[in-house]
């Protein structure tokens, strides 16, 4: 029995991103917002160790994408109900990325990733934030990127967007989402052209899927997410916000337009 045109699949978002980055905040921040009885869990405060799967309402007055196309008369607030979806909370620690995090990505109902990035940390002179916050973006971007390209099963044909959400806009050191954006893809490229180093090293004979290995393809051009989008069909948009501190709640409408724009 596999899963049939029957077997209703609820709209499922894919929450990653570094340990620290506000993940679990942010559920519990929309948690509160959905105003979903169901959900009686108390706030999670510790640090993730497992995917924790959450189901959620979308206030009815965030537009669907389903509706873009409908008039304006047609989908007055009266008649709209808010819509149910399921946000998959995950483990930021390096360790438990590929088997807690990423392998997620395969799950039948997924329609969005946000990648949850800490901005007040991204332009720091420390930049071990920052590389590690790429790689990770990297291997999301390349684990979305082997779904619509390869041969293994659970190949999909529908575009999964990405929204990174440029996190704790309240710090004075944040980055704009404009900076972020530069940031994470020249931190990219450079992932990118040592992983390739490594990738013609390691076999004898020339792999003719090695294009496939590389993000964004094995051509000439820089990483940038329109690349992305260019290539695969990927769309990527950095959109910032604050779930917590003085500013909370900051913006998150924002990220709630874009999980609506993908129902
Ligand atoms: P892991 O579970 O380890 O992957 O981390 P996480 O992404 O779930 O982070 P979590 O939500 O636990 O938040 C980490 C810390 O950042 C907590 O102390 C939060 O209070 C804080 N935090 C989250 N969002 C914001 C924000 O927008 N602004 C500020 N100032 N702090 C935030
Ligand atoms: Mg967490």
């Amino acid at each position: 029995y596999t899963q049939s045109a029957r077997t209703k699949v609820v709209p499922t978002f894919l929450l990653l991103g570094p340990s620290g980055a506000g993940k679990t905040s942010l559920v519990t921040l929309l948690q509160k917002r959905s105003s979903n009885p169901e959900d009686t869990e108390p706030a999670l405060t510790r640090t993730s160790q497992v995917p924790w799967g959450v189901s959620l309402l979308l206030p009815a007055s965030v537009p669907l994408g389903s509706n873009k196309y409908r008039s304006r008369n047609d989908v007055s607030l009266k008649d709209k109900h808010p819509t149910r979806y399921v946000m998959i909370d995950t483990p930021g620690h390096g360790k438990l990325r590929t088997d807690q995090a990423l392998s997620q990505i395969k799950n039948p109902g997924l329609r969005g990733v946000i990648f949850v990035v800490d901005a007040s940390v991204l332009g720091s002179s420390d930049t071990s934030f920052l590389r590690d916050t790429a790689g990770y973006l990297h291997d999301t971007l390349l684990a979305l990127q082997r779904q619509r390209t390869g041969k293994a099963s659970g190949k999909t044909k529908t575009n999964i967007p990405v929204l990174i959400a440029a996190n704790k806009q309240d710090l004075f050191t944040a980055l704009p989402t404009g900076a972020v954006r530069e940031r994470l893809q020249a931190e990219i490229e450079r992932v990118r052209v040592s992983r390739s180093k490594g990738l013609s090293t390691v076999g004898q004979q020339p792999d003719t899927d090695a294009e496939e290995e590389v993000l964004g393809g094995g051509g000439e051009d820089k990483f940038s997410f329109k690349l992305m989008e260019d290539e695969y069909g990927i769309s990527i948009d950095v959109v910032g916000a604050a779930v917590k501190g003085d500013e909370a709640g900051k913006g998150v409408r924002r990220w709630e337009e874009w999980i609506g724009g993908c129902l």
